[in-house]
């Protein structure tokens, strides 16, 4: 099994490179594949160096899978060149996801979708994997009608310039420097700002949409109703995430906390006694979506409401760890 992995160099890029050396991948099986910026560096890989390459037409020839985290452009580009030298693609940017005939898959979630594929398999948004690896249990016993969620999202989904900006900025404020953000369109350090996606005609931006439609197409149904509010906080990596749902019938927390405790890739974290409850420090480098303050919606006197807030590391599950879950599913 050969395997390329495009954008190499980036956030998403590099946290996939070391859960395929954490898996004992060979490196001999890897080639790294970035923009001219980045050609003939090296990076470090077990006790061995491997160097980038330009990405070009004739970089995926001998390749079995081609991983793409270069964003929507280089996926457009590349992602047919891919298929037809042989390599099936898993696409880590939103260029496929809605597109029929692509399967948009979470494994814990959707896996038999995978069955469909022609060749790519897109991997949804990193705030959408966190919020249905959540809902997703508990719409599976009591269907879920109404989904309402705020998300605070981590510096590191925009991207490593950003990381290093918010890691910048924060020692320039603390010194009494003065800002410029540059990576992201408003300061980081020490504030928080609406998502940098573009706002449509009805003031959703455009992560607020992927959400909506991403998490319709993966539960198979186009009737559910989701509002998105997205924000970006100081947080270097891991998405939090309020979430409110509405089920078909009345639910308790107690039966939601136990549907939750038995979710794969989930791990409730829910102390009321000892107010410990998810946070990204906990859930950084952790494969596990953390989720805790389960309790009923106490604005649905229907009892049919339950809210909860999640804490999920975007860069592994949301993004590196659900490509090479779909990797194995292939495989499998
Ligand atoms: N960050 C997240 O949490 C997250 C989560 C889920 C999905 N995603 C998606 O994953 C993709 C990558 O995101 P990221 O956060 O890893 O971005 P990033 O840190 O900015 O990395 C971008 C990567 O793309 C490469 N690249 C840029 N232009 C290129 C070109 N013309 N030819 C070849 N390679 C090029 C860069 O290489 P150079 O070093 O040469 O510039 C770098 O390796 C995006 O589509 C993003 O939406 C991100």
């Amino acid at each position: 099994m050969h395997i390329a992995i495009v954008g190499a160099t980036g956030a998403v890029g590099r946290e996939i490179l070391s859960l395929l050396e954490q898996r004992g991948v060979p490196a001999e099986e890897l080639t790294l594949l970035a923009s001219v910026r980045s050609a003939g560096r090296e990076v470090a890989y077990g006790d061995t160096k491997l160097q980038i390459l330009e990405l070009s037409d004739a970089s995926f020839r001998g390749t079995d899978l081609a991983l793409f985290s270069a964003g929507s452009d280089i996926s457009q580009a590349f992602a047919g060149t891919a298929q037809d030298a042989g390599a099936v693609v898993i696409d880590n940017s939103s260029a496929f996801r809605l597109h029929h005939g692509v399967p948009l898959v979470v494994p814990e979630v959707n896996p038999d979708d995978i069955r469909d594929h022609h060749g790519l398999i897109a991997n949804p948004n990193c705030s959408t994997i966190i919020l249905v690896l959540a809902v997703w249990p508990i719409h599976r016993v009591n269907p879920v009608r109404r989904i309402v969620v705020s998300t605070y999202q981590a510096i590191s989904g925009a991207g490593a310039a950003a990381m290093e900006e918010l890691r910048g900025q924060t020692r320039d404020v603390l010194e009494g420097r003065p800002v410029q953000p540059r990576a992201l369109p408003h300061r980081s350090a020490f504030n928080l700002f609406s998502h940098d996606s573009p706002v449509g005609q009805d003031g959703y931006n455009q992560e607020e949409r992927k959400m909506a439609e991403e998490t319709r197409k993966m539960f198979h149904d186009p009737a559910i109703l989701v509002s998105a509010t997205c924000v970006r906080v100081p947080v270097l990596r891991v998405h939090s995430e309020s979430i409110h749902l509405s089920c078909e019938r009345p639910i308790t927390d107690t039966h939601a906390r136990e549907i939750l405790a038995g979710a794969p890739g989930v791990k409730v974290v829910d102390d009321r006694c000892g107010n410990v409850f998810p946070m990204p420090v906990d859930a950084s480098g952790q494969d596990d979506v953390l989720v805790g303050r389960i309790r009923r919606d106490a604005s649905d006197p229907s009892g049919r409401g339950i809210a909860m807030f999640v804490c999920g590391d975007q860069l592994r599950k949301g993004a590196a760890l659900n490509t090479i879950q779909i990797a194995d599913l292939l495989s499998g």
